[in-house]
């Protein structure tokens, strides 16, 4: 099979970006005005930052839209669009317990009204799903064939089910209309500008190694993640967006951790005094978490390129910044 050649430049193309004030969306939004594309991004800040997009807006080829996109969309008329990204979907552990309602309605509502402006503009569209479709998987590692292990009405089902929904909503606009769609299923990523205290994993054992405080650890720390650099996931949400395979893609990094060894990988790195705290699991947390990216891998030549160690260095850098601001 031949694989996927990335275009080098995208000028002259433009892309629809919802959730632009977001960690892992401004990042991309960055990524193809690099690329000399023209971006439309659109957020209503409920979790993103005016800050990023401070950084995009130093972009003459960047316009901005404050907007909840459950609501409505900007006028965009006489706009042609190439591509459209939904990727406006709150995503932390705290996000679920404080706005699942929003969380729910962000990925129905707002996924439908962004797969009406991809129809109507004839673009190709790109949902921004997660592996928490997979709930506590039975399987490991989890294949994009697995169905999956989600209770339908635990803490973490407003965004688990709403995700899932996205995927079929997306599915049955391609199936129905013919719409040109592609699904990616996160797996966890870090980086800088994530939210120092939006309860993820890596924010948490940085923030408390910077200020050499206790190291909290959900369980015994027997329950694995792998983590992948923000670069390198928005490299991979570029490649399936270029190939032509509608159905879901893991993307990720396949290098899996137990919780314990990354705080100890994360005190060692940024030679802090914190120690270990074990406090007790919360309910649903999935017990072990690694993708298989062998899908993509079949059709390109994407390999993760930051090594744990190094992104952990800039992202700490990034949040010795936002700790001095504060
Ligand atoms: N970061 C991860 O590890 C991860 C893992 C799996 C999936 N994802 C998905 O990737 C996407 C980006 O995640 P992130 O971690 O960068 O989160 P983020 O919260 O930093 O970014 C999401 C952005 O969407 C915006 N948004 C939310 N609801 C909106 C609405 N109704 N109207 C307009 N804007 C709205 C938020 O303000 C925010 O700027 C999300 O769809 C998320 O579910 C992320």
């Amino acid at each position: 099979m031949s694989k996927i050649i990335l275009p080098t430049s995208f000028e002259g193309k433009t892309l629809f970006v919802a959730g632009a004030a977001g960690f892992v969306p401004s990042t991309l939004c960055q990524f193809y005005l690099d690329l000399g594309a023209k971006v439309i991004g659109v957020d209503n800040f409920i979790t993103g930052s005016h800050s990023n997009i401070e950084i995009l807006a130093k972009y003459k080829n960047f316009e901005f839209h404050e907007m909840n996109i459950y609501q409505k969309l900007p006028h965009l008329s006489s706009t042609k669009i190439d591509y459209i990204y939904s990727l406006a979907s709150p995503a932390s552990p705290i996000d679920f317990e404080q706005i699942p309602i929003e969380i729910m309605r962000v990925n129905s509502e707002g996924t439908l009204k962004l797969l009406e402006l991809t129809r109507e503009k004839g673009a190709r569209f790109l949902e921004a799903s997660t592996s928490e479709v997979y709930g506590d998987p039975e399987i490991h590692p989890q294949e994009e064939d697995y169905v999956g292990h989600v209770n339908p009405i635990g803490p973490r089902s407003c965004y688990d089910e709403a995700k899932r929904f996205a995927e079929a909503l997306t599915m049955s606009f391609h199936r129905r209309y013919k719409v040109d769609t592609r699904i990616v299923r996160i797996f966890n990523t870090y980086g800088p500008r994530m939210r120092a205290n939006d309860g993820r994993v890596i924010p948490n054992f940085i923030t408390q190694a910077l200020q050499n405080k206790d190291i909290t650890i959900y369980g015994d720390g027997s329950q694995t993640r792998s983590f992948c650099y923000v670069t390198d996931l928005v490299q991979a949400m570029h490649t399936v967006m270029m190939s032509n395979d509608p159905t879901p893609f893991n993307i990720g990094n396949p290098d899996e951790y137990t919780i314990k060894k990354c705080a100890e990988e994360i005190i060692k790195v940024l030679a802090s005094k914190s120690k270990l705290a074990f406090l007790p699991l919360p309910k649903d947390d999935p017990k072990k978490r690694r993708p298989s990216i062998l899908k993509l891998q079949k059709i390109s030549d994407f390999k993760p390129q930051v090594i744990f160690d190094d992104g952990i260095k800039i992202t700490a850098e990034y949040f010795k910044k936002e700790l001095l601001k504060h």
